[in-house]
């Protein structure tokens, strides 16, 4: 399966930047050996699709509601995000889990909703600094694979350890390693076979510089990328490091 290179744009780009930024990485996504995401904010969704429309580009929402539907004020629905082009969404950011208090049960409410809605989601798991300086990565990330994905599950799993977002800290290819076969196991675990299959995203200060290394770490799917998919050249730097399917 090839890699999946994923750019997270958070809540950056207005319209005008937002288009220059998916016209950027569109120049210079042909002949990739990886599947490429942009995840524009929820106002830019429609327009970045359009623009990315018959590229190999493909593009996703933030977060979604758990409702197809409802009086649910500011939020936007998977199958709204279907309607206007998105074929992706991110679940369970920590910066959703964090800020927005959101928990196991609603992301996997959110991620059964995103599949019925023919929408894949990523859900995201990872550890605080203070949970990894305690020894509790694996279990912390053990009990958010637990409680965040649903049976059957048919996505993507990004591992983001909170302390390595934004801060320019990678974690260690190591690290890496360990968590992401303690992820493989876990899925095999929850999920059987079907669980082998399933890829596993790194994120946490990936940029062109340090990608090739990253991406080389076995079950190691792909990534996904914050601050430096805000640049398109620097994007698809890390696109081209991505292995070979
Ligand atoms: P950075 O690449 O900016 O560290 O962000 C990672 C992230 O949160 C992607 O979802």
């Amino acid at each position: 399966m090839p890699q999946l290179i994923a750019g997270n744009w958070k809540m950056h780009g207005l319209k005008a930047e937002a288009a220059a930024l998916a016209q950027g990485v569109a120049a210079g996504a042909q002949g990739l050996g990886c599947e490429l995401l942009v995840c524009p904010p929820a106002l830019h969704v429609a327009a970045v699709a359009e623009i990315l429309a018959g590229t190999p580009v493909a593009v996703g929402g933030q977060d979604c509601h758990q409702a197809e539907q409802g009086a649910h004020t500011g939020d936007v629905s998977a199958k709204m995000l279907r309607d206007v082009g998105a074929s992706w969404v991110i679940l369970g950011h920590s910066e959703r889990r964090q800020n927005h208090g959101e928990t196991d049960e609603l992301i996997r409410e959110k991620t059964q909703a995103a599949m019925a809605a023919g929408v894949t989601p990523i859900v995201c798991v990872g550890e605080t600094a203070e949970q990894r300086a305690g020894g509790q990565e694996t279990e912390v990330v053990g009990w958010q694979l637990a409680g965040s994905l649903p049976k059957p599950f048919d996505g993507v799993v990004a591992y983001e350890p909170v302390w390595a977002i934004g801060t320019g800290k990678t974690a260690t290819e190591a690290d890496v390693a360990q968590m992401h076969a303690f992820i493989r196991e876990e899925l095999v675990r929850q999920f059987g076979d079907a669980g082998m299959g399933i890829r596993i995203l790194y994120g946490g200060s990936v940029k062109a510089s340090n990608a090739a290394a990253l991406l080389a770490v076995p079950h190691v799917g792909g990534a996904l990328v914050g601050g430096a998919s805000l640049k398109a050249d620097e994007f698809l730097a890390i696109a081209r490091a991505a292995k070979p399917d």
